[in-house]
């Protein structure tokens, strides 16, 4: 049957429905699991071709060894800590490395007892489901933009921008060579270097492509990677130049937590001047298997 007939088939068992039961139908077809299979998207397949391919190039805990700071803040967490990167392992892979021994959800309190708690979890990605609600709800229509991805890491952003958006451009600047390295084989691999660019830079060395921008994403970038002096310094640089009004900043998490953590350093920037938060309405994208927590992490602003 081909997909004009399969149509028709549908709408034709719907009238036949009995009115009240309808309601149950409906019901089923948005959010029974029976249909997944069927309804899996031909992007997000991609997308966990591509963690996978990702995955045998790196460690479990997808860090390089070179990463001394961020390994050492991770450390230095109050809880223990472990990095799970969420591109790399959603939730179902992590339950599947926990069954096999290879990772655990719970540390012990007292050696050899049972009492135990959960480790924090914290990732350096974004995670498929995320990168969809990224570009299929909080970003408008980016056709003809520029997206620039500070820090791009893996590439997630990148590949997400690529298979849920229409931009025209999508940058990723990564200070890390390695990561870098591993961004470029994945572009070539599935042929995305006609829309992606992958820079292997400080950020605070890109002055025109920050003027460039349309749209900024900054995920968590600056935190496990720069001292506070750093973090300000590359704040500063960032709102210096990227300056076209209207442009969009993404940022995870909000701008006001991280400029917490910044207080009492001496240039503060004064992020009002900048910027005005748009307010990203997550109810009408929940869906079942959507992680609310998540995406309030999730902050839009416009340039002013
Ligand atoms: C938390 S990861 C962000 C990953 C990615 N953007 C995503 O959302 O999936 C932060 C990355 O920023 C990089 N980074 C930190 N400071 C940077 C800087 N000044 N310039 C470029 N990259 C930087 C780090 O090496 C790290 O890979």
């Amino acid at each position: 049957m081909n997909c004009s007939d399969a149509k028709k088939e549908i709408l034709r068992v719907i009238s036949q429905v009995e009115p009240r039961e309808l309601p149950k139908l409906i019901d089923w077809m948005k959010n029974s699991d029976d249909l997944d299979d069927y309804l899996i998207d031909n992007q997000k397949v991609i997308l966990e071709n591509i963690a996978e391919d990702l995955r045998t190039c790196l460690p479990l805990e997808a860090m390089f060894s070179s990463e001394r700071l961020a390994i050492q803040m991770t450390q230095q967490n109050p809880k223990p800590t472990i990095h799970v990167d969420a591109f790399l392992y959603d939730d179902e892979a992590v339950d599947l490395l926990c069954e096999e021994g290879k990772m655990s959800r719970n540390y012990c309190l007292s050696c050899g007892s049972q009492t135990t708690a959960p480790l924090e979890f914290i990732s350096h990605s974004f995670s498929i489901l995320e990168l969809q609600f990224l570009f299929q709800h909080v970003l408008p229509d980016l056709t003809g933009k520029i997206v620039v991805d500070v820090g791009s890491r893996l590439g997630a952003v990148l590949y997400g921008g690529y298979m849920y958006s229409s931009a025209s451009r999508l940058v990723g600047v990564e200070i890390s060579a390695e990561f870098v390295q591993l961004q470029s084989m994945a572009v070539e691999k599935y042929g995305f270097s006609d829309r992606i660019q992958v820079i292997h830079a400080d950020i605070c060395t890109q002055a025109a492509l920050l003027q460039e921008a349309d749209v900024l994403i900054m995920n968590n970038v600056f935190e496990y990677f720069l001292d506070l002096n750093g973090q300000m310094l590359a704040w500063q640089y960032i709102c210096q130049n990227f300056r076209k009004k209207n442009s969009l900043l993404v940022t995870v998490p909000s701008i006001q937590e991280a400029f917490t953590k910044l207080k009492g350093n001496d240039c503060v920037v004064d992020i009002c001047q900048y910027f005005e938060e748009v307010t990203v309405n997550i109810d009408a994208y929940l869906s079942k298997d959507s992680d609310a927590d998540s995406f309030k992490q999730i902050h839009l602003y416009r340039v002013l």
